[in-house]
């Protein structure tokens, strides 16, 4: 089969792991896809900023429209973010254009799935975001094809690794905040405005993507409340020790009779419960169905390399024509669904 032609938008710290990822596992990609998948054409802001990667053999545009009006690419990778603006006036030109769009950006399919996947279901196109949530963990995979079958109960976990490298640094190097976000943003794990990561809002975007393919609920990111670690301090961190727990960023959707709830707080967790040996920058999410029972997923959830081998996962899916609704179902079934928001409790 012919090679699979991608651009990628936005070569920052995901984007410069998709390029490494791709170069150093060319071969074996290949082998694994059916066919090879090239890199034809990048875009970001500054075409002169050294990103302490080779990109000479890449053709640059500086027009993000280019990559999609362009004849020789036939997916468009989206590693720009932001929930608006640049990446979802990318988002629909390529889909809207019938090409294949991969996206790592949460914010934006929190806010925009719903229409995005309609677009991509009236173009017959692949819309895919495993890198959307928990990075290198392939639960959205794993929740929408391998749990399909299931009534599922209850989702929940660490869906930050900023905020959850963070809490571990103040818990066993006694650092303080803002030092441990320094540190955060050093790796590479925080958004580009991190109090999305403290004020828990990006666990909240990735809490309802995981709730809507769960519970095949239409996604509702303004029925989620959240609450960050901003107002943790050491003392907090000392007594939750001397009570026997660890401070954890938690988010939780729990549908029952009274309808669905969405909550990100931050909570303690008993030190013997497995969500309470999750460190540094990993994430966890269990998964409750009533048959395959409790599914518990845990690897690293933010980062260059782990998040670019979600990415690729994506790509290569669509290289083997591998790919469905972007959903728990088509957008027209998922606008029936019944299960009101619960609210607080
Ligand atoms: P970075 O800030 O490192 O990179 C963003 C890239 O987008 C840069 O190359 C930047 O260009 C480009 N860009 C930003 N604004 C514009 C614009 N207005 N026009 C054109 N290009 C623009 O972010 P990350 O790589 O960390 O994150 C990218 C996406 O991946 C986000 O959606 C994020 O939520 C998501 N994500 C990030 C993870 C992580 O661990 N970092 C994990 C999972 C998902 P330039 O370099 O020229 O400034
Ligand atoms: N800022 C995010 C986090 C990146 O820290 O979890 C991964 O989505």
């Amino acid at each position: 089969r012919p090679p699979l032609r991608v651009a990628l938008a936005g070569i920052g710290v995901v984007g410069g792991g998709v390029v490494r990822l791709l170069e150093a596992n060319r071969d074996l990609i290949a082998r694994r896809a059916g066919r090879a998948i090239e890199i034809v054409a990048l875009s970001a802001r500054d075409r002169h900023k050294d990103r302490g990667i080779d990109l000479s053999a890449y053709r640059w545009e500086d027009d993000m429209a280019a990559l999609v009006a362009a004849d020789d690419v036939d997916v468009v990778v989206e590693m720009i973010g932001g929930a608006d603006g640049p990446a979802l006036t990318l988002a629909r030109q390529t889909l809207g254009a019938g090409k294949a769009l991969v996206t790592a950006n949460k914010a934006m399919i929190a806010h925009h799935g719903l229409d995005l996947a309609r677009l991509a279901e009236s173009t017959d196109t692949p819309l895919k975001y495993e890198a959307a949530v928990a990075g290198g963990i392939p639960v959205i995979k794993a929740i929408r094809e391998g749990a399909s079958a299931n009534e599922i109960a209850r989702v929940y976990g660490i869906l930050n690794g900023t905020c959850n490298y963070i809490l571990t640094l103040m818990e066993r190097e006694g650092a303080g905040f803002a030092e441990a976000l320094a540190a955060a943003q050093a790796e590479g794990y925080a958004e580009a405005d991190p109090t999305f990561d403290v004020d828990g809002i990006d666990a909240a975007h990735k809490l309802s993507i995981l709730a809507s393919l769960c519970f095949g609920t239409k996604l509702d990111i303004g029925a989620v409340t959240a609450n960050g670690i901003r107002n943790i301090i050491a003392a907090d961190i000392r007594e939750a020790e001397a009570l026997g727990h660890r401070v954890r960023l938690i988010g939780m959707a729990e549908r029952d009779e009274a309808g669905l709830s969405q909550h990100v707080q931050p909570c303690l967790v008993p030190a013997d419960h497995p969500l309470a040996y999750v460190p540094g920058a990993l994430n966890a999410v269990v998964a409750e169905g009533n048959f395959v029972g409790r599914l518990f997923f845990e690897g690293a959830g933010a980062g260059a390399g782990p998040t670019a081998s979600a990415i690729v996962a994506d790509i290569i899916d669509i290289a083997r024509d591998e790919y469905g609704p972007a959903f728990a179902m088509p957008v027209d079934a998922l606008d029936q669904a019944p299960v009101a928001d619960a609210g607080a409790r």
